[in-house]
C-alpha cells in the first residue's frame, strides 16, 4: 500500500510520474471529470482527472460536494490551466457519503452569518482555513516567545472561589440540584454542602495565582480559557475566550509596556513571516469585502500593509489625563457625536474614545496609562494623588485600530497597607484571599503584568470584524451551540 501524501506536499511537488494516495473532501466536482479535492492541509485544492469512461456511473454519482474520498492515481504535471499538478486517477474510493441535497455547504459564497450557524462545517471553506491556520501558528508564537525569554507557563485553575478582577461576571460552579437545593437555617442556599463546600465559579483571569508564581519564579506566563458572565452582545466580547497573562517581578510599568509591545510586534511578525499564504488570502478577502463599502469607510491601509505598520512604528504613549484633554475637544464630542460625551476627569473610556484616539488622533496603536484608581481593580499600585488631589494606578491599557482594548495591565500594589486599605474600601474580604496577601507579607517585591485577548489579537491578525470568527465554537448570550 502506498502511504498517503498531504495535499500541500503534493502542490509543492518536483518529481513527477510516480504513483501517489491522496485523501481528502470533495469541493467541486466537474464535467463528471475534474474534481477540486481539499484535505485541509492547505487552503489549495488538487485537481483530481477521473476517467468517466471506465467508472462506473453509480461511483461518479456519489463523487458530490462534500463527500470524503480516497484516490490513488498518478501525479502528473498538469496540460490544463490553473493548475500546475494533477493526479490521474487509477481508483477511486468512496469514504464517506454527501448527500448533495441536504449538504449545507454549496460551493458558492456564503455570509458569515450563515457559516456561523453551522460553525461545525465552516472549517472545510477557505475563509476559516485561514483563519485557524493563523490562530494556530500565534498561539504557538505565544509560547516561543516566552520560552526565548525564560519565561515559566503556570497552568492556573479554571475553577475558582475568588473574582479576580472584582467585577462580579462570574458563571457559578455547582453540583447543588436547583430543584432542591440545601437551605441554611436562614434559608439561603448553603454552599457548605456544595461540592468544593464553598461558593466557586469559572476564572474570570489567571493573574493572582499567576502573581503567586511570579513571586518564585521571577517571571511566568498563562494561556488559557477565561469566563465572563457579561451580558455583552457585541463583535469585540465573548463570554469564553483565551487570554495570556504574563507576570514578571521586579518590574515596573515600563518595563511592562515594553513587554507587551515587544510580543505583539513578536506575534504580528511570526504571523507575517510564517503565515503568507493565508494572510494573502485573508489581505484579498477584505479588499473585497471593502469594495461594497462606501469609499469613508473603507480602510486606508490593505490588511498586510495595516500588519507592517504595527511592526514599523512606535506605540504611542500617553496618560489618561492627556488622553481626556483630547477627548473633550475633539470634534465628535464638541458635535455630540460620541454616545457618551466626555465632560469630566474620572469618565470611564468607551470604545467609540478608545476608537477615536487610534483611528482619528494618532493613527497608530496606543498605550494609556495612569488611568483613575476609581475605574480600576483593586491590584493595581497605587500613584502618588496629582497636584489636584486626584487619584490614579500605575495602569497601562494598549488600544489598537479597528479592535480597541487589545491589552489591559498594570504594575501591582506590592505595599500591604495600601492594597488591604484599598480592598477594605472595596469591600473585598481579606480572608478569601489571605494567601494573595501572603506574597506581601513574605518577601515583597514591585511586580507587574498584563493580559493580551487573545481572540482580539486574532481579530486583528486576520482583518475580521466579528469576534465569533475567530474562535471555533463562540460563546456569547443565548448561545452555547456545538
Ligand atoms: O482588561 P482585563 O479585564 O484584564 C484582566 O483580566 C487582568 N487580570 C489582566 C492582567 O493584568 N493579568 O482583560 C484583559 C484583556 C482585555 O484587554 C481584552 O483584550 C480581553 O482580555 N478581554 C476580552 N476578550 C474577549 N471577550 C471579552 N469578554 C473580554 N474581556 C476582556
Ligand atoms: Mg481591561
Amino acid at each position: 500500500m502506498i502511504k498517503r501524501e498531504k495535499i500541500k506536499e503534493l502542490l509543492a511537488a518536483t518529481a513527477f510520474n510516480r504513483e501517489v494516495s491522496v485523501m481528502g473532501w470533495v469541493r467541486t466536482f466537474r464535467n463528471n471529470q475534474f474534481i477540486a479535492l481539499n484535505d485541509g492541509s492547505c487552503m489549495g485544492n488538487i485537481q483530481v482527472v477521473v476517467n468517466f469512461n471506465n467508472t462506473p456511473e453509480e461511483l461518479l454519482k456519489r463523487i458530490t460536494t462534500g463527500a470524503a474520498i480516497s484516490v490513488k492515481g498518478t501525479l502528473i504535471e498538469s496540460l490544463g490551466k490553473g493548475q500546475r499538478v494533477e493526479v490521474k486517477a487509477s481508483s477511486i474510493e468512496i469514504l464517506g457519503d454527501s448527500d448533495p441535497e441536504r449538504y449545507p455547504l454549496q460551493p458558492k459564497k456564503h455570509s458569515l452569518e450563515f457559516l456561523r450557524e453551522i460553525a461545525h462545517l465552516r472549517f472545510r471553506t477557505n475563509t476559516f482555513n485561514a483563519i485557524f491556520k493563523v490562530r494556530h501558528a500565534l498561539a504557538f508564537a505565544v509560547h516561543q516567545f516566552y520560552n526565548e525569554r525564560g519565561f515559566v507557563y503556570m497552568h492556573t485553575p479554571i475553577i475558582t472561589a475568588s473574582d479576580a478582577e472584582g467585577a462580579g461576571e462570574m458563571f457559578r460552579v455547582t453540583t447543588i440540584d436547583p430543584e432542591n437545593p440545601p437551605r441554611t437555617t436562614e434559608g439561603k442556599i448553603d454552599y457548605n454542602e456544595d461540592f468544593f463546600g464553598r461558593s466557586t465559579n469559572l476564572t474570570v483571569s489567571g493573574q493572582l495565582e499567576g502573581e503567586l508564581a511570579a513571586m518564585a519564579f521571577g517571571q511566568i506566563y498563562t494561556f488559557g480559557p477565561t469566563f465572563r458572565a457579561e451580558n455583552s452582545n457585541t463583535t469585540r466580547h465573548l463570554a469564553e475566550f483565551w487570554m495570556i497573562e504574563p507576570e514578571v517581578a521586579f518590574a515596573d510599568l515600563e518595563d511592562n509596556m515594553k513587554l507587551a509591545e515587544d510580543m505583539l510586534k513578536y506575534l504580528i511578525r511570526y504571523a507575517l513571516d510564517n503565515c503568507g499564504e493565508e494572510l494573502e488570502f485573508l489581505n484579498t478577502r477584505l479588499l473585497e469585502e471593502e469594495k461594497s463599502k462606501p469609499q469613508h469607510e473603507r480602510s486606508e491601509l490593505s490588511l498586510i500593509d495595516k500588519l507592517n505598520f504595527c511592526l514599523n512604528n512606535d506605540f504611542e504613549h500617553l496618560t489618561y489625563t492627556e488622553a481626556i484633554a483630547i477627548l473633550k475637544a475633539s470634534k465628535p464630542n464638541q458635535k455630540k457625536q460620541f454616545k457618551y460625551l466626555i465632560d469630566e476627569w474620572g469618565a470611564d473610556l468607551q470604545s467609540e474614545h478608545e476608537r477615536y484616539l487610534v483611528e482619528k488622533h494618532f493613527k497608530k496603536p496606543v498605550i494609556l496609562t495612569d488611568y483613575p484608581a476609581d475605574i480600576k481593580s483593586f491590584y493595581m499600585r497605587q500613584n502618588e494623588p496629582d497636584d489636584q488631589g486626584r487619584k490614579t494606578v500605575a495602569a497601562m491599557d494598549i488600544l489598537f485600530p479597528g479592535i480597541g482594548e487589545i491589552v489591559g495591565g498594570s504594575q501591582r500594589e506590592e505595599r500591604l497597607d495600601r492594597l488591604t486599605q484599598r480592598m477594605r474600601d472595596l469591600n473585598i474580604p481579606e480572608e478569601e484571599l489571605w494567601w494573595f496577601l501572603d506574597t506581601r507579607r513574605f518577601g515583597s517585591a514591585p511586580h507587574s503584568g498584563f493580559g493580551l485577548g487573545f481572540e482580539r489579537l486574532v481579530l486583528f491578525v486576520t482583518g475580521m470584524t466579528n469576534i465569533r470568527d475567530v474562535i471555533a465554537f463562540p460563546r456569547f448570550p443565548r448561545n452555547a451551540e456545538f
